[in-house]
């Protein structure tokens, strides 16, 4: 029984499925061991390697999923972009992208020559997987991958993503349409590869309002949900408490929610035909495991026990999260 399947499908199941945002790196003593010999884009150049990584979290803390360990850049590097992943800090480009001839050099993804290692973790991981334990493969969504190319890396006030968008209508919808299609064939080539759910993190779309969503990024996550031909999918974001009914229309069998929205509300704004992820605010895993207990069990209250709940954090885990309480959540989650 694949008890993320299940939930994406919204059937019952017999104890609510768990998994982390990011635990894959970061919080696990036997990641930091790989990490200090090799940087994050050399683990996913290494199949075996990355694969192994990717397993990790699945062994030590008994989740009923594994991620694929990769970032959301891999594909753009991919097609040629000069970009590093730098620690602490995230992506960095050496140019930002800002004009239609930027745009213009933005090739289209050939995922077998462009990213093979990836489709080659794939078909390693989900060998080693048992058949309860569900492998899921992940992209950025445009919003969140243009924000990095237009900003040159990460970004507190979106200024030039949001200039461009007002500014520059047609280089928008030229970018975000690129992107669009590049993402679409890098989700469907994971899925041949055997990955059995998709997440499409736009992590950072809660910046926008309803309106700027519904113009210009809906239609491009929409593309995306639409080319997966029905594959099982999460739909994720941050602070999007306005935005949830239109990102359920965009797309996703499953919706993300963070703790700023409670999940029965959520759940009711995207409706009974969607499934919910989350909601546990990641901070609350570095306070004593009573605190933590108290707020996953008001969670699971909330969820109240109804078929599409996958048990996850409204954001990925701080890196000095105590293994203790990870561990000791999957337990609760499992045995409630
Ligand atoms: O368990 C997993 O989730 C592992 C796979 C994974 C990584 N990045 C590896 C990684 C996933 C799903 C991502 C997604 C990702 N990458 C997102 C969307 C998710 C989110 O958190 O909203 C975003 C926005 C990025 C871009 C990015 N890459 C950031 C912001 C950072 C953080 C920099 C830092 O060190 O805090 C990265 C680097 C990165 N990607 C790390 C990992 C494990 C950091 C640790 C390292 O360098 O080993």
């Amino acid at each position: 029984m694949n008890r993320i399947l299940q939930a994406c499908a919204r059937q019952p199941v017999d104890r609510t499925p768990v998994w982390f945002m990011r635990q894959a790196g970061r919080v696990l003593p036997e990641y930091r061991a790989v990490r200090r010999q090799h940087d994050l884009l050399a683990i996913t150049h290494q199949p075996e390697l990355c694969a192994e990584v990717t397993l990790q979290p699945v062994r030590r803390l008994g989740v009923d999923a594994a991620i694929l360990f990769a970032d959301i850049m891999t594909p753009l590097i991919g097609v040629g972009l000069d970009i590093r992943i730098v620690e602490r800090t995230g992506p960095v480009l050496a140019e930002p992208v800002r004009d239609l001839e930027a745009v213009r050099c933005m090739r289209p993804l050939a995922p077998e020559e462009d990213v093979p290692f990836v489709l080659e973790t794939v078909k390693l991981v989900r060998r080693q997987l048992p058949p309860d334990v569900a492998l899921i493969g992940f992209a950025g969504a445009p919003f969140t991958l243009a924000s990095y190319l237009v900003e040159g890396g990460a970004s507190r006030t979106f200024e030039h993503t949001k200039r461009l968008m007002h500014g520059q209508p047609e280089v928008w919808r030229e970018l975000m349409s690129r992107l669009a299609d590049l993402t679409a064939a890098y989700l469907k080539a994971q899925l041949a590869a055997g990955v059995q759910v998709v997440q499409l993190f736009d992590s950072w779309v809660g910046c926008l309002s309803p309106d700027d969503y519904r113009c210009a990024v809906q239609p491009y996550s929409r593309r995306i949900f639409e080319a997966l031909e029905g594959a099982p999918s999460i739909h994720f974001g941050v602070d999007t408490g306005w935005l949830l009914e239109d990102m359920a229309a965009a797309g996703g069998s499953v919706v993300g929610l963070d703790w700023r929205v409670p999940l029965d509300l959520g759940w009711q704004r995207i409706g009974g035909d969607r499934g919910v992820q989350g909601n546990l605010d990641p901070m609350t895993l570095l306070a004593p495991w009573p605190a933590v207990e108290a707020e996953a069990r008001r969670i699971l209250d909330r969820a109240g026990g109804r078929p599409g709940h996958i048990f996850n954090l409204g954001h990925g885990l701080h890196p000095d999260t105590p293994l203790d309480n990870l561990v000791r959540l999957v337990e609760l989650v499992h045995s409630s």
